[in-house]
């Protein structure tokens, strides 16, 4: 039997494209292997969002020759964003790659394996605009997921904004939407299968059924909205946490603000990409909405739910970007009070608008403004630890703690990492629910004391913090 890994870079979406395609290939009668010396067949998952992304993938290219040498008829693959960026040229540029994959094109994995036992390279990279993508098996009973009590859900693909920095729109093609049947009856099997909480994925994931409703396609998507979607999710029993990646704020409609006041399951958190908080700045990235719109959202979302925690991206030195414009960014973030953000030194993209605008800064000047951003977020994140201190919680374990020992780590409902201990003779266990009040706040995650089970709370009370 032939062993498979995989190498996953880049976002959630390309994660859990690695766990379709490693279901794809369970159901082809292949099994997992547990290193990559055993590895008959590797498959890198590539991202390109950054140039640094990119060049991991040459650089692990270049590493794995003597990999490929050392059994010839080992099968190495490329898929992911670069590969649809570069389709053949990857092919030519090395030897030792048998297949080329685009993000489009995961059904077709298992029979571009079995052509490349036999020897033939290939490359497909076609992309397509039919809902069919979607239509992936069932998991396999021999695939458990990697995620135990947790899994992510294709809502929809693609992206239509093209923002002036961003090569998404380029790799991952045009937006489509999945059909509403296929999101719910793939998320009650997998509570069938012991899921408990969902995080909904899109390149812009609230934007969904968009284009589908205008043209009135019912039996293509249906004709749910976004805040559809997650009502009806949030009516199956067992969905308990429901989470989506990532929106856009210009899609955040009443009824999404609305459904963070009404649905229980539906986390207390939003990681809305803001970018930038100058207006100048977002008017060039092409964002289309103003720093004003972005904290209305911001104070919409804590009127609705007062405790939300929102987390943010964030992008230093984007072409013009003067230090008036950056401070606005630094004011907008103490003002939205973001508990998290993922924060980038602009990189310039190939074929992305950005590309032709002048006034670059210079390197020393982003990478200044990027650990000043940086020291900001660490401040705000710390305070927004230190006020949970107290607070009552519920903790979905995600496994051991890397801090060793018998810690464990699991996250709230706030995404927040919380690392706690369990009590003497509880043995837990992986995707379990164990309920914590807040001992200790530290700079990067929570730590959790297990409550006694006669301290139970229930889990509205737990998700709305309160002590
Ligand atoms: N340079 C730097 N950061 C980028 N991002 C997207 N494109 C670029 C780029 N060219 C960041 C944005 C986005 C996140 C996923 O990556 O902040 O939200
Ligand atoms: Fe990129 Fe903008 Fe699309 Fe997000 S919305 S994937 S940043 S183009």
């Amino acid at each position: 039997m032939k062993r498979f890994l995989i190498r996953t870079y880049g976002c959630q979406m390309n994660v859990h494209d690695s766990e379709k395609i490693s279901n794809l290939l369970h159901h082809a009668g292949l099994r997992p292997a547990a290193a990559e010396a055993e590895a008959d067949l590797l498959l890198i998952n590539t991202c390109s969002i950054r140039d640094k992304a990119e060049h991991r993938l040459y650089s692990d290219l270049g590493a794995l020759r003597s990999w490929k040498s050392e059994r010839p008829r080992r099968v190495l693959a490329v898929g992911g964003c670069v590969a649809q960026q570069e389709g053949d040229t990857l092919l030519g540029r090395f030897s030792h790659v048998d297949f080329v994959f685009g993000t489009h094109n995961l059904r077709w994995v298992p029979s571009l394996v079995e052509a490349a036992l036999a020897g033939e390279r290939g490359v497909q990279v076609e992309e397509t605009s039919s809902p069919e993508r979607f239509d992936l098996p069932e998991r396999h009973p021999a695939y458990a997921g990697e995620r135990v009590g947790r899994a992510f859900l294709t809502v929809m693909e693609g992206c239509d904004m093209f923002c002036s920095f961003c090569i998404v729109p380029r790799t991952r093609g045009r937006e489509i939407s999945r059909p509403a049947a296929g999101i719910l009856s793939e998320a009650r099997a997998l509570v069938a299968r012991g899921v408990r909480e969902f995080t909904l994925l899109g390149q812009t994931v609230n934007a969904y059924g968009r284009h589908e409703r205008r043209r009135g396609k019912e039996t293509v998507a249906g004709t749910l909205g976004f805040a559809e979607l997650l009502y009806r999710l949030t009516e199956i029993p067992g969905v308990t946490r429901l989470r989506y990646i990532s929106p856009h704020p210009i899609f955040f409609e009443e009824e999404l603000i609305r459904a963070h006041a009404e649905l229980a399951s539906l986390c207390p958190h939003v990681h809305l990409p803001l970018q930038s908080g100058s207006d100048a700045v977002l008017a060039r990235m092409r964002r289309r909405y103003t720093a004003e719109r972005y904290l209305a959202i911001a104070e919409a979302l804590r009127r609705a739910r007062p405790d939300i925690a929102l987390t943010t991206d964030l992008i230093v030195g984007f072409p013009g970007e003067s230090e008036t414009d950056f401070e606005a960014t630094l004011r907008l973030m103490r003002e939205v009070h973001f508990v998290d953000s993922y924060s980038f030194k602009y990189s310039p993209r190939p074929g992305t608008a950005a590309l032709r605008l002048p006034d670059a800064v210079p390197a020393e000047v982003a990478q200044e403004r990027l650990e000043r951003l940086q020291g900001l977020q660490r401040h705000l994140t710390f305070e927004a630890h230190r006020a949970r201190r107290g607070q009552l919680t519920e903790v979905l374990l995600e496994g051991l703690s890397r801090r060793g020992g018998r810690q464990w780590m699991g996250r709230d409902p706030y995404h927040r990492v919380v690392n706690l201990i369990p009590p003497p003779g509880e043995p837990w266990s992986v995707g379990q629910s164990v309920r914590v009040r807040i001992a200790e706040a530290t700079p990067h995650s929570l730590i959790g004391e297990p409550l006694d089970v006669g301290q139970a709370i229930p889990f509205e009370e737990c998700a709305t913090g309160i002590a």
